[in-house]
């Protein structure tokens, strides 16, 4: 086995994190979710997340008959929500082509929506046993740390790099320990910034550490200035109910609710009345809402109306109207959730100045 295999192995039985709710099964079910949950995300995060959903969802079997609504639902807040409506497909695929059994095989794996190579060598590891590597965004920077790897890992020639030494380090027993290991030593020890050098088992042979280049790698992404773009949001509120409308199927918080939007330069009354028929009055304006999504950032300007007494029994296509604490448990975005925190408080109903 290599020094770093062996050390990095010892290092997790003394120093790596026990007890996390997805260990210590190899329920192939439990293990995909987790990993899938725990992608550019936090452990901290995820575990109340991936304690209700398993609770909610308890096999495939229970995901793939669910609606897209429910398992929406229960990744309200957790962001990346492409990831829930490919785990909910993924489970319906197992269902139709895998008699409702995970698939064992590596290949199969990786065909399932959701799941790149990655992934699936965790779940192969986890569940399995099998000798994959992984290599996520926190063992990119292990290993370009130890091999003093120059260059930005997401480009393909380093990344595939990368790939070839992550396979090289693989130990021939222990995949479970070890894999968990790479991803403690990640998460704890070899950090962004300021990673403590001092705990790491294997300082001795890093090379970004013997070259003090651990500052400096790996590069980071060549940084374009993020687009950013602006729309107001409608928070239609009638007699203690609010409006929410289900987002298209693909793109943004595809699937979701959220309040309907219009541009900045709209005047909000008269696009109610334009597209709903109705006739509102605007209230006082919410702060703005600032939300970061990975290839631009989005200003969201709160507008809340009331809709006159004329009309309490408007009823939209495409959109319900939910009292504020109902809404809060629909599937939706964190912005959205954020605003309807406000609305309970009472903040939405001060007159416009
Ligand atoms: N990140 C990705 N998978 C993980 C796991 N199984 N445990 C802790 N952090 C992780």
């Amino acid at each position: 086995m290599s020094g770093f295999a062996a050390a990095l192995i010892r290092w997790q039985k003394a120093h790596g994190r026990h007890g996390l709710p997805w260990q210590g099964g190899r329920d192939p079910y439990a293990v995909w979710l987790s990993e899938i949950m725990l992608q550019q995300t936090q452990v901290s995060s995820v575990i109340p997340y991936y304690q209700r959903f398993l609770a909610s969802f308890p096999d495939i079997a229970t995901l793939a008959a669910a609606s897209q609504d429910e398992v929406l639902a229960h990744w309200s807040g957790l962001g990346y929500y492409s990831r829930a409506r490919n785990l909910h497909q993924a489970a319906r695929q197992v269902m139709e082509r895998h008699g409702g059994v995970f698939p064992a095989e590596f290949e199969q794996i990786l065909a399932l929506p959701g799941i790149g190579r990655s992934t699936a060598a965790a779940i192969s590891a986890f569940a399995f046993g099998m000798r994959r590597a992984i290599l996520d965004g926190n063992v990119k920077r292990v290993l370009a740390r130890y091999f003093a790897v120059a260059g930005y890992p997401g480009e393909k020639s380093i990344e595939a790099l990368l790939w070839l030494r992550a396979e090289e380090l693989l130990p021939h027993v222990g995949i479970e320990t070890y894999t968990q290991a790479l991803m403690d030593l990640g998460a704890t020890v070899c950090t962004r910034g300021k990673p403590a050098c001092d705990s790491c088992p294997v300082n001795a042979d890093c090379q970004a550490r013997q070259q003090g280049l651990q500052a400096v790698l790996p590069y980071t992404r060549p940084r374009k200035a993020l687009p950013e773009r602006e729309t107001t949001m409608l928070l239609l509120l009638r007699e203690g109910e609010i409006f929410l409308e289900k987002r298209p199927p693909a793109g943004i918080w595809g699937g979701m609710w959220s309040f309907p939007e219009i541009a900045r330069e709209e005047d909000p009354q008269q696009a109610c009345l334009a597209s709903f028929g109705f006739e509102t009055e605007t209230l006082k304006p919410l702060p703005h809402v600032q939300h970061t999504f990975t290839h631009f950032r989005l200003h969201i300007l709160p507008q809340p109306l009331t809709v006159s007494a004329l009309q309490l029994r408007a009823c939209l296509a495409g959109g319900m109207w939910l009292s504020v604490d109902d809404a809060l448990g629909a599937a939706i975005p964190a912005p959205v959730r954020q605003l309807l925190l406000l609305c309970r408080k009472g903040d939405a109903e001060k007159p416009a100045d």
